[in-house]
């Protein structure tokens, strides 16, 4: 940066006022001013959305007689042509030309000639950018939404495999009660279906079209926005010509969507840390999903889980990062709004591979079953179901239930054993009417099979939660819209 010049002098090449514009304009920018100006370097990648924009604007403009057959011809072959030249890498980037859409215009002169300055007509860059980036923050969206859904598949594979596979649940990060792997992993299924759930209204909301409501104020030009938002795969056209190039909630939406994402996916790798962990070894990840340690032989690293989780920031900071840049933003259109792209961009990249490096690491990790059950059963997770026994068998009030099972624990953990190592002498000591059924209910895999109530962890339970799951998944498609 230090290197950059803030002289005052046109830049070198770019004395002449800018084609595109140039008409009441002396002389060309200020170096800095065309570096600052430009945008090109990041929203070439809206290409393919603008050229798809521009084709159904020109047929929209030949249809109304605004323009005639033979040069909407020659613009939409050119558009084309230039579509296969971007694609084959082919982009000659010119940073006097500032944008994608000045880029394909000007290349659109080149290749045609005159019939180019025609596509022009009735539109803005306001009401352009607007429907390129909606077209691609749409495209983004389904893309998301098929990588999450694939993931929810993995979850539901590994759910099943699991769905009996004893461990303890944790509240404040304590032993609670002991619950089931394919119970946990649900969880998570049902994190991303709502995560989906607000992708899939973003996208409602989003998808109507802005095209046609060019620079703010709408056209004298007798056009039909409704033939052009169809076009595009629009539900309607935008409704007030100002809203149309002035907003952007579709992409605040969006990046609320997925920072909400994002911290499901931490979540759920922090979980992933702390299991690969020596304390814990509840699951182990294969090479493919670790690194290991330049000094310590013995390390297995589980970095991808630790990048899903140090991602968030970046996404909530994008997130952020365009809602500050939108607040004082008065109506309509205002530079600040080229700053939406690269925060919106960034969100999308890392999520998408957040997801996918989950994804990875769900198909691929082991569960530890014995060390799980093992751990399941430390720290008395039992004590609820000997007091729930005292309710059920005993028609015990439950707080005065509660009183003995915790005096039941004060005793076992006086004697450094786990529960069922009390005899029946010793809990009878604290209540008599116990009898030797307690036992029954005293075990891990005894305590999760009968926890049969609505979304409780009961291994049936998880069973009928993945049947429900899988349904719905061939219900929506491989696209849900
Ligand atoms: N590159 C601009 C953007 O991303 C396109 C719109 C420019 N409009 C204008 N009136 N200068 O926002």
């Amino acid at each position: 940066m230090s290197a950059r010049k803030s002289s005052n002098k046109p830049a070198t090449k770019a004395k002449q006022a800018n084609s595109m514009w140039g008409g009441r304009f002396a002389a060309g920018p200020a170096a800095i001013m065309t570096e600052i100006n430009a945008s090109i370097r990041f929203d070439k990648r809206l290409y393919r959305q603008d050229i798809a924009g521009s084709i159904a604007h020109c047929r929209m403009l030949v249809k109304q007689g605004l323009i005639s057959a033979a040069d909407g011809k020659k613009i939409i072959a050119g558009l084309e042509t230039i579509l296969r030249e971007i694609e084959a890498g082919k982009l000659k980037i010119d940073l006097a030309l500032e944008d994608i859409h000045m880029h394909v215009e000007a290349r659109l002169k080149e290749l045609i000639g005159e019939p180019a300055g025609r596509l022009h007509t009735a539109r803005s860059r306001n009401d352009q950018v607007a429907t390129d980036f909606r077209l691609w923050v749409r495209d983004a969206i389904d893309r998301i939404d098929a990588g999450l859904r694939d993931l929810q598949e993995k979850l539901l594979a590994r759910a099943e495999e699991y769905a009996a596979t004893v461990m303890p649940g944790f509240t404040h990060l304590q032993a609670a009660q002991p619950v089931t792997f394919g119970h946990h992993l649900l969880a998570y299924v049902e994190m991303v279906g709502r995560d989906r759930g607000r992708l899939k209204d973003a996208r409602e909301r989003l998808n109507e079209s802005p095209l046609g409501a060019a620079a703010l104020a709408g056209t004298s030009l007798p056009i039909d926005r409704e033939s052009t938002a169809r076009a595009l795969g629009f539900r309607a056209p935008m409704a007030n010509s100002l809203d149309a190039v002035s907003d952007r909630d579709y992409a605040l939406e969006f990046l609320s969507a997925a920072a909400i994402c994002a911290v499901h996916l931490s979540r759920l790798a922090e979980e992933i840390v702390i299991w690969t962990s020596a304390q814990f070894r509840f699951i182990t990840l294969s090479d493919a999903f670790t690194t290991g340690s330049s000094i310590m032989p013995q390390k297995r690293n589980p970095d991808a889980a630790e990048l899903v989780r140090g991602k968030v920031g970046r996404i909530i900071g994008d997130l952020n990062a365009l809602l500050i840049t939108m607040k004082g933003l008065p109506m309509t259109y205002g530079k600040d709004m080229q700053e939406d792209k690269e925060p919106t961009f960034d969100a999308v990249d890392n999520l998408e591979l957040c997801i996918a490096a989950t994804a990875g690491m769900i198909a691929d990790l082991k569960a530890n079953a014995d060390r799980m059950h093992a751990a399941a059963g430390e720290g008395y997770t039992t004590a609820t179901d000997l007091a729930d026994w005292c309710v059920r068998k005993l028609n015990m009030p439950f707080r005065n239930a509660h009183h003995v099972a915790g005096r039941i624990v004060r005793l076992a953990e006086q004697q450094d054993k786990p529960l069922e190592a009390l005899s029946l002498k010793e809990m009878q000591s604290v209540e008599p009417r116990i009898t030797k059924e307690i036992f029954a209910v005293l075990g891990v895999d005894n305590s999760v099979k009968s926890r049969v109530s609505y979304g409780g962890t009961a291994p049936a339970n998880v069973k009928k939660q993945i049947a429900r799951w899988r349904k719905l998944l061939a219900k929506d498609g491989k696209h849900a819209r």
